[in-house]
């Protein structure tokens, strides 16, 4: 190599250093001279995009867990709901809500906010579980999940919010039952959310809204049971299906949604963050602002049309700017590992061929995301069950659940499967399907295919 190419070898690299400029040099020049600021990528956009899903991820736990949304001022400026957790004796209203009570009515403590001068005490039995001044105990160490009490300077309970965690959190127990370590995402069976609200002193905004009696809201409230709620009622009015049973669904829970389309039972709704608005907007009673022009169709939505819910816009919106993290957070739940030991392989193995062969149902149920990648909704008569449900939606559909978690001893699914839990196990299920599909499966067969949802 002469001198002369080399020199102009040289400055040819250079000449492209200089000009490939910051996209290739980034981190020095970063720490000689402040970067120009014209450039479209910033040479650490790989680390802002780590530093922005670090903070979406913090966020959205933080909000998930914690957020009422400005919420307490319906749950207890309104309903006053606070004043029948603290009963008579304490400034409210009843005999109050104990722990024990709590507990009964699916309501879960999370043991990381106890100190442990009070675990202490509560293992040696010094702590009174009948006493409601316990719960506003619990309430001030922020330790009732889903519920978040606000005190006066005086230490008096003056109002609560919920979360989201109240219903789509539980605990693993640990602890005991109901006290433990939480398990976000989870879908709490137990909650009796429609027993909780009926305590409230004042149900008279159900009342307008929904332009029934103050006892035909206290009916329908208790007519839920466990593990089920209604996020459609104050849309549709309906309360009740044809066969006269409550149209309140089962909680589903909120995890393995990352790659899915539509969700929620019915869909037709929206996506992720969709939903995590209208929730906050017009199932918690938070404030923010909400839009959906579906809602203004009073045929299918009379109440939502009476109420403006297709078009809320509030003083102040303590929504919005938690929606980023909050759909974040709830994309990054997986489904619960399967402990091992709780199916067999061997069979396991033959009932997913099945799965994605003669039962059909990788058809629907697409492996890894167990629902269809598109628009994964169906008829009531692509499933052989009936439209009350799927009528509510704006689709009028059902979604294709994602399967997750299958288990019929894990918890998530206590009370059954389907939206309304018709099917009480797997087996009811896979026998549902295999007379309608017309499978003619065998007992084996069937027995291999459960195995395997079990593993999912
Ligand atoms: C009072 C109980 C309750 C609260 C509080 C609640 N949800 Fe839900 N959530 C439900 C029910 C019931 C459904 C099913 C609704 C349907 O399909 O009609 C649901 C559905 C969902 C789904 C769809 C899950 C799936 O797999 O299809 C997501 C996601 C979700 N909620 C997120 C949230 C977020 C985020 C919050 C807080 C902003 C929240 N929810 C607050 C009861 C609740
Ligand atoms: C035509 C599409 C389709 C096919 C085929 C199909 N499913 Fe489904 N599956 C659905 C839909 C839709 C739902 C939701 C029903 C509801 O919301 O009530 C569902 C729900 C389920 C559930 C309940 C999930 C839960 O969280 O409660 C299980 C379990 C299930 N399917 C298993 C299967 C199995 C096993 C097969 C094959 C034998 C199968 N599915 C075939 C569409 C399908």
């Amino acid at each position: 190599m002469s001198a002369a190419t080399r020199v102009s070898y040289a400055t040819g690299v250079l000449a492209l250093v200089a000009g490939l400029g910051f996209a290739y040099a980034p981190r020095q020049a970063q720490n000689q001279s402040p970067a120009p600021r014209s450039t479209a990528a910033p040479p650490d956009y790989d680390q802002q995009i780590q530093d922005y899903a670090a903070q979406l991820l913090r966020e959205g736990k933080q909000t998930f867990r914690y957020a009422t949304f400005g919420s307490e001022d319906f749950w207890g400026g309104k309903l006053r709901l606070h004043e029948a957790i603290l009963g008579a004796k304490l400034g409210g209203v009843g005999g109050g809500v104990s722990p024990k009570t709590a507990l009964t009515l699916g309501l879960k403590v999370d043991a990381e906010a106890l100190p442990a001068a009070l675990v202490a005490q509560i293992k040696a039995g010094q702590v009174n579980l009948d006493d409601p001044a316990t719960t506003v105990a619990l309430l001030k160490l922020n330790a009732v999940v889903g519920v978040t009490g606000f005190f006066n300077p005086d230490g008096k309970l003056r109002t609560i919010g919920i979360q989201c965690a109240l219903c789509h959190s539980t605990v693993d127990d640990s602890f005991a039952p109901g006290i433990g370590k939480r398990l976000d995402g989870w879908g709490n069976r137990d909650l009796n959310i429609g027993a909780i609200v009926a305590t409230a002193p004042n149900l008279q905004p159900f009342s307008d809204l929904l332009r029934v009696d103050v006892a035909t809201v206290k009916a329908v409230l208790g007519g839920w049971g466990p593990g089920r709620y209604d996020a459609e009622l104050n849309m549709d009015g309906k309360a009740k299906r044809p066969d006269g049973k409550a149209a309140a669904t089962l909680m589903p829970s909120a995890f393995a949604l990352a790659g899915v389309n539509q969700h929620t039972w019915t869909g037709g709704w929206g996506t992720v963050t969709y939903w995590n608005a209208y929730v906050a907007n017009t199932q918690m009673y938070g404030k923010g602002t909400f839009f959906d022009s579906r809602l203004e169709n009073a045929s299918q939505y009379p109440v939502a049309a009476r109420a403006g819910w297709g078009h809320k816009r509030d003083n102040v919106d303590m929504i919005t700017s938690k929606l980023a993290g909050l759909h974040f957070y709830q994309l990054a739940m997986p489904t619960p590992k399967v402990a091992a030991g709780s199916f067999n392989k061997e069979v396991a193995a033959r009932g997913e061929t099945l799965f994605n062969g003669r039962a059909r149902c990788s058809s629907c149920h697409v492996p890894p995301i167990f629902t269809e990648p598109g628009n994964n909704l169906h008829k009531a008569s692509d499933i052989g069950i009936d439209d009350f449900q799927a009528n509510r939606g704006p689709e009028r559909s059902y979604v294709t659940s994602v399967l997750r978690a299958l288990a019929d001893t894990n918890k998530i699914h206590k009370h059954g499967y389907y939206h309304d839990g018709r099917f009480t196990t797997l087996r009811d299920v896979v026998n549902h399907y295999d007379n309608f599909l017309k499978l003619h499966l065998s007992e084996t067969e069937k027995a291999d295919l459960i195995e395997y949802l079990k593993s999912i």
